[in-house]
């Protein structure tokens, strides 16, 4: 596979970007959990959302698969030990929230991942599950968990805004003994209160952003159509605020306030994104959304609360910013050097390489605009945002930009190129 774009005329179109991955992996956890069986229609059908099924389906869950779109999914009465090692892959999500799920359970199971999930911090999930009575060997991957019927409910203040240890936590909490609370500095994706309050469990709200969960609630079985991811989307909305003449039509967009800081971002530059057919599935809000092409561009902030409700979508915010006329910032972001690979150092290696002014922070980086990019080879490092975020820099800089390792894109969104050349106009 080849990754390399260069300047095209337009964008033009109407794209369903691929199904929200965040929802996805929580929709086949969420079955497994259940008493009776689930339907899951237009799953992500990525490397990382294969890897919670595959090891889910290691610990006795049962899959059919109707059509290519549809997943029936059979939970069973006990999870069993699995036989071999449960392979993460490159996904943070999977190991994470999956862990909660073991340890609540009276299983041993060694999960394990690639070399970028092999460095990331795992320390965060640990405290909290071995408060409640877990057994954990290792500090990061490989994890080797004894888990335990009889883990007792905390109350848990999260040192990081993470979805995915407030996740771990209530999914652990699900099978303890009382009642278990997870705190955190802002408000992370709210997908699993919202998820599990639409299966009928019954959300406890704490003070000030504390949810909870009481040990022994059942969770219901389902069908969800799972909405597109608007971390995908956005490399399109960049693209089409960016490229000249552009105009681009996405459905089915998932816009969850925890999730779509872009949209403040946006409003920031002078981008205007109109929603249109807004309506909620399982919980979850989604919409249409309409954007064009913006010629005069304000720079932005990002800082706080708004950060964890942007976060995966800032290597392509970077990208905007060497559009826009005068300096954008973004702070409070340290958590992008923990991602799957240190996105701050890895934005501004690329932005420079394409003759972009960045600077970094240990929190976040400043960029200034406006400039006229030239085509680089930029080193994706395996990170699947930062290969897609430097191909769409390449759809406005002069020259070629190729994207070493592109085939990362499989983690989230694998037909990005293919999509990529039917809206371009060239
Ligand atoms: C995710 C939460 C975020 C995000 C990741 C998916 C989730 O991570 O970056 O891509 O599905 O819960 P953190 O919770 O660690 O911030």
């Amino acid at each position: 596979m080849r990754l390399a774009t260069g300047r095209v005329a337009t964008l033009q179109g109407v794209l369903r970007p691929p199904s929200d991955k965040s929802i996805t992996h929580r929709a086949y956890m969420l079955a497994a959990a259940a008493e009776e069986p689930s339907i899951v229609r237009n799953p992500l059908l990525s490397e990382d959302c294969s890897a919670t099924l595959d090891s889910l389906c290691m610990m006795g869950l049962e899959v059919e698969w109707p059509s290519d779109h549809e997943v029936r999914l059979v939970p069973a009465h006990a999870w069993r030990t699995p036989d071999d090692v449960l392979d993460c892959g490159n996904s943070g999500t999977t190991m994470r929230l999956l862990s909660g799920l073991i340890a609540s359970r009276p299983i041993q199971a060694t999960l394990v991942g690639d070399e970028s999930l092999s460095r990331r911090p795992m320390k965060r999930i640990i405290d909290p599950l071995a408060k409640m009575g877990a057994q954990i060997e290792g500090e990061a991957a490989p994890l080797i968990i004894q888990g335990s019927s009889e883990l007792k409910g905390i109350d848990y203040e999260s040192p990081v805004a993470s979805a995915q240890v407030k996740s771990c936590v209530l999914f652990a909490g699900l099978r303890a003994q009382g009642e278990t609370f997870v705190r955190e500095p802002s408000l992370s994706r709210d997908h699993t209160e919202r998820m599990l309050e639409a299966l009928g469990v019954e959300m406890l709200r704490g003070e000030g952003s504390s949810v909870g969960v009481r040990g022994g609630s059942k969770v219901a079985s389902f069908e969800l159509d799972v909405p597109g991811d608007i971390s995908s989307a956005a490399f399109f909305m960049v693209a089409a605020a960016l490229v000249p003449d552009s105009q681009l039509e996405l459905l089915d967009v998932g816009v969850n306030p925890t999730r779509s800081g872009i949209f403040e971002v946006f409003e920031q530059c002078g981008i205007k994104v109109l929603l249109e057919n807004e309506r909620v599935e399982l919980g979850e809000p989604l919409a249409d959304l309409g954007i064009r092409y913006t010629e005069v561009l304000q720079p932005f902030h990002i800082e706080g609360s708004l950060v964890p409700r942007l976060i995966d979508e800032i290597p392509i915010l970077a990208v905007l910013a060497t559009q826009c006329d005068g300096t954008s910032i973004i702070r409070d972001a340290s958590e992008l050097r923990v991602k799957e690979s240190d996105r701050i150092e890895l934005i501004a290696e690329g932005l420079r390489a394409m003759g972009a002014e960045v600077e970094t922070f240990m929190d976040g980086l400043n960029v200034s605009g406006p400039v006229r990019l030239r085509g680089a080879e930029i080193d994706s490092d395996g990170d699947h945002r930062i290969a897609m975020a430097f191909a769409i820099a390449g759809l406005i800089a002069e020259g070629q930009t190729e994207i070493l390792q592109p085939e990362t894109v499989r983690t989230s969104f694998p037909a990005f190129e293919q999509e990529l050349w039917r809206l371009c106009v060239v």
